[in-house]
């Protein structure tokens, strides 16, 4: 017998992983309307992008506009913070939510951000510990958790030791990633139910790259496990610069077209977010691939 949740919260990465990876520059207007359909398609929880380094990441060059325009809830619209500078920018303005990342894997971490793993933790805990003082929301993202590409296969053990660390610091929530879109179902029901079964009172969410088409397979296997909470791109966008070989997020109309077909509430409007896909179709340089939106394409 499946054993399922009545409900599923979708936290919408689109117009920040999904964007991040894109390189011609997507016009600030554009984002905005992007994220503003988003919302009207009932999505609550969203990254809106993130205060990194403009050399490292130029399509994110324009976030403390998209901040300003286009913060909603203060406590659930994220933006990502890699470092101090980073939550200095974040401070400055009313946004209360931070996304930190860190890699699992070194290699990934130094590629990424620029520091060992070990350098990342020592520079955010002071700075979640200063967040969690303000009353901020603290949204740990977890790289790397199954697979590296430059260390490969990444221990279980590992894993679990970073999101101890970031659950020691205090951060509310947690995003376990696979980066690079290589996970099984049975290697993301293994880490994610020990998860759950060993931090029971933290925020857990899954968050999969869809490289080899195993997204919804894995998601499955995390409702297995009692995750209630997934991060998705509308239109399968995404993927990280630092990450070779890694494509778009599980598209947030399938996994939503899964979930709500099984029963499970995700509140979010289908024809809408085929809406807001729209908005940014034209500015990307891949097509849409997801499943619902060839099915369902316009003309
Ligand atoms: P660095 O070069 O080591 O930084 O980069 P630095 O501290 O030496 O500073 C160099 C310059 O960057 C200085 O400017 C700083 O002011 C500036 P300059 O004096 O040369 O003009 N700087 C910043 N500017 C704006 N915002 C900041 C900031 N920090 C420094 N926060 C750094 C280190 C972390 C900045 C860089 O490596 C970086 O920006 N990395 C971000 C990479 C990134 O965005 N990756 C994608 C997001 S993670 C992801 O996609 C994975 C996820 O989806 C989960 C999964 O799928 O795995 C979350
Ligand atoms: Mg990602």
């Amino acid at each position: 017998m499946l054993s399922l949740p009545e409900r599923v919260t979708i936290i919408e990465v689109g117009p920040r992983d999904g964007l991040q990876n894109e390189n011609q520059f997507v016009p600030t207007e554009v984002k905005k309307r992007f994220i503003h359909a988003l919302r009207l398609a009932g999505i609550t929880e969203m990254e809106l992008t993130s205060f990194v380094s403009p050399r490292w990441v130029p399509q994110m060059a324009d976030a403390a506009e998209i901040v300003a325009d286009c913060l909603d809830d203060k406590k659930k619209d994220i933006v990502l913070t890699p470092n101090r500078k980073g939550i200095d920018r974040l401070l400055a303005t009313n946004c209360q939510a931070a996304a930190v990342f860190v890699g699992v894997s070194n290699s990934f971490n130094l590629k990424n951000i620029n520091k060992s793993t070990s350098d990342s933790m020592a520079e955010l805990r002071p700075l979640i510990e200063r967040l969690k003082e303000k009353q901020y929301f603290v949204r740990a993202c977890v790289s790397t958790a199954f697979y590296c590409p430059y260390e490969g296969k990444i221990s279980e053990q590992d894993t679990h030791e970073l999101c101890r660390e970031f659950i020691e610091a205090g951060v509310d929530e947690l995003s376990v990633a696979d980066t690079i879109g290589m996970a099984v179902p049975s290697e993301a029901y293994s880490l994610f139910s020990r998860l759950k079964d060993q931090f029971s009172d933290i925020l857990l969410t899954a968050h999969f790259h869809d490289t080899r088409k195993l997204g919804l397979a894995n998601i499955m296997a995390c409702l297995q496990a009692g995750v209630d909470r997934f991060d998705t791109a509308a239109g399968g966008l995404g993927g990280c610069p630092f990450a070779p070989g890694a494509t778009g997020n599980t598209a947030t109309e399938d996994v939503v077209y899964m979930l709500e077909r099984m029963g499970i509430h995700t509140g979010v409007d289908l024809s809408k977010l085929l809406e807001a896909i729209e908005i940014v179709r034209p500015y990307v340089s891949h097509p849409i691939e997801s499943s619902y939106y060839r099915l369902h394409q316009r003309e």
